[in-house]
């Protein structure tokens, strides 16, 4: 604990600075040109709605809504809820500002923001974390669902990261599903499960599929899966998004089992894992969401997106020490030897700015070999030096940082010089 302030951040979160806030910039970045280079706009919708958006969209009866959203009512007695997800809030917007209509759909959405779960905090879960995500709203076809996962593999693999699989399965739609459903709860009734499992068996038997448990697993071996259920339609939709994945170049393993923790998921539903980060080993997922616009009162929008987690994958960066390529913060730093010193590179640091080159100061009026220790801190190229004979002769000194070599250039072209030497 610091001896400073005698606050702290709160559980499950943490404050991100430099240098690592750099990696957090780069990453978001690096995740979302790919979608940005296809056409998808950027949203940026309110940290919370109504509470009704995300029990209606995510679901009643899974985790996210029964245990892990932040609450609150207002002073005028409006039920919020801190955002645990992107989806139900991009929908909402695109429906409320009439972006569906008009005819130019699919409406391609990106977004970067936080997201709040009041989860058991341990490593690569948090209470407040950060995703990158994408949402292609209102069109049904194969070829969108393989976009959307092409991009996000595109955006991991720019980054370096080659150590993720994509996980795939699809879900079937509201004509199959139920019938599958069906058959799944009349397998789990007959298994030996406690209380809670078997309440979840008549609200939501998909997710007892991913119950984490030895004891549960060993039973569910022959359980019915969807593979088995799905209708033409959804078959033939499947096998449209797997050949197209193939011919794009991206591998995956499909995963019959794999099911969301987000209620509005029907057909294609995809994740990926890093096997790097231990139990929370998700960097990523999503799927197709035909029926979340109706669930949410708007018009039939068959929609499919993902959300990518930054936190995650800054880990699983680090767990394959990929260290980023991250343009330098400074190039120049300027190391005054006076009061009038001061004053001049202070002009001369906003003038390489202006011109586009990074530079800072020493400020407070620091000693020489304080401001030198700043200057090779920094991480710039360059010091910038001046004193009074420098002054004098119209001139400042320019210090390789690295190589040590240091020569005189007139005050009037250190811009000019910086520049050419940066290349
Ligand atoms: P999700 O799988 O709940 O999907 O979250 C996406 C990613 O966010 C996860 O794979 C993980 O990397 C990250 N994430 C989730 N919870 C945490 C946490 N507590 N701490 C750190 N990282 C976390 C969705 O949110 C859907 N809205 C995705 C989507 C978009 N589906 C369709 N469109």
């Amino acid at each position: 604990m610091s001896d400073e302030t005698s606050f702290q951040a709160p559980k499950g979160t943490f404050d991100l600075l430099p240098p690592d806030s750099a990696v957090f910039l780069a990453v978001r970045d690096a995740l979302s040109a790919p979608a940005r280079r296809a056409g998808y706009g950027y949203v940026e919708t309110p940290g919370f709605e109504s509470v009704g958006l995300f029990s209606r969209g995510v679901g009643e009866s899974t985790d996210i809504v029964t245990k892990e959203m932040y609450t609150l009512t207002t002073k005028g007695g409006t039920e919020l809820a801190l955002r645990p997800e992107g989806t139900a809030s991009v929908l909402r917007a695109a429906l409320q500002a009439n972006l569906h209509r008009g005819g130019n759909l699919p409406v391609k959405l990106w977004y970067s923001g936080s997201y709040y779960r009041y989860e058991r905090p341990q490593a690569g879960r948090y209470r407040h974390f950060s995703q990158v995500g994408a949402e292609a709203i209102g069109a049904e076809d194969p070829l969108l669902d393989t976009e959307l996962i092409v991009l996000a593999v595109d955006g991991y693999r720019s980054l370096g990261l080659t150590g993720f699989r994509l996980l795939l399965n699809t879900l079937g739609d509201r004509e199959c599903r139920p019938v599958y459903r069906a058959a799944l709860q009349d397998f789990l009734r007959g298994l030996d499960l406690d209380e809670e499992t078997r309440r979840r068996i008549e609200i939501n038997p998909l997710r007892v599929l991913d119950d984490k448990r030895e004891s549960v697993q060993r039973q569910l071996a022959g359980a019915p899966l969807i593979g088995d259920h799905l209708c033409e339609a959804c078959k033939e939709y499947h096998e449209q998004v797997r050949d197209l994945l193939t011919a794009s170049g991206v591998a995956f393993e499909d995963d019959p089992r794999l099911v969301r923790g987000l209620d509005y998921y029907t057909r294609t539903t995809f994740e990926f894992v890093h096997d790097g980060l231990g139990s929370q080993s998700a960097i990523g997922g999503g799927g197709r969401y035909d029926g979340l616009s109706e669930m949410i009162g708007g018009p039939s929008l068959p929609s499919v997106g993902w959300a990518l987690g930054v936190d995650r994958t800054v880990l699983a960066l680090r767990s394959e020490g990929v260290a980023l390529d991250l343009p330098a913060a400074t190039d120049v730093y300027a190391v005054p030897m006076g009061e009038e010193a001061r004053r001049t590179l202070f002009t001369v640091v906003t003038e390489l700015r202006r011109a586009g080159v990074a530079a800072d100061m020493a400020f407070g009026g620091r000693s020489v070999k304080n401001a030198m220790k700043s200057a090779n801190r920094s991480g710039a190229r360059f010091a910038l030096i001046a004193g009074e004979r420098d002054l004098a002769d119209g001139v400042v000194q320019i210090k390789d940082l690295a190589g040590g070599e240091q020569e005189p250039v007139a005050l009037n072209e250190v811009v000019a010089a910086v520049k050419s030497r940066l290349g």
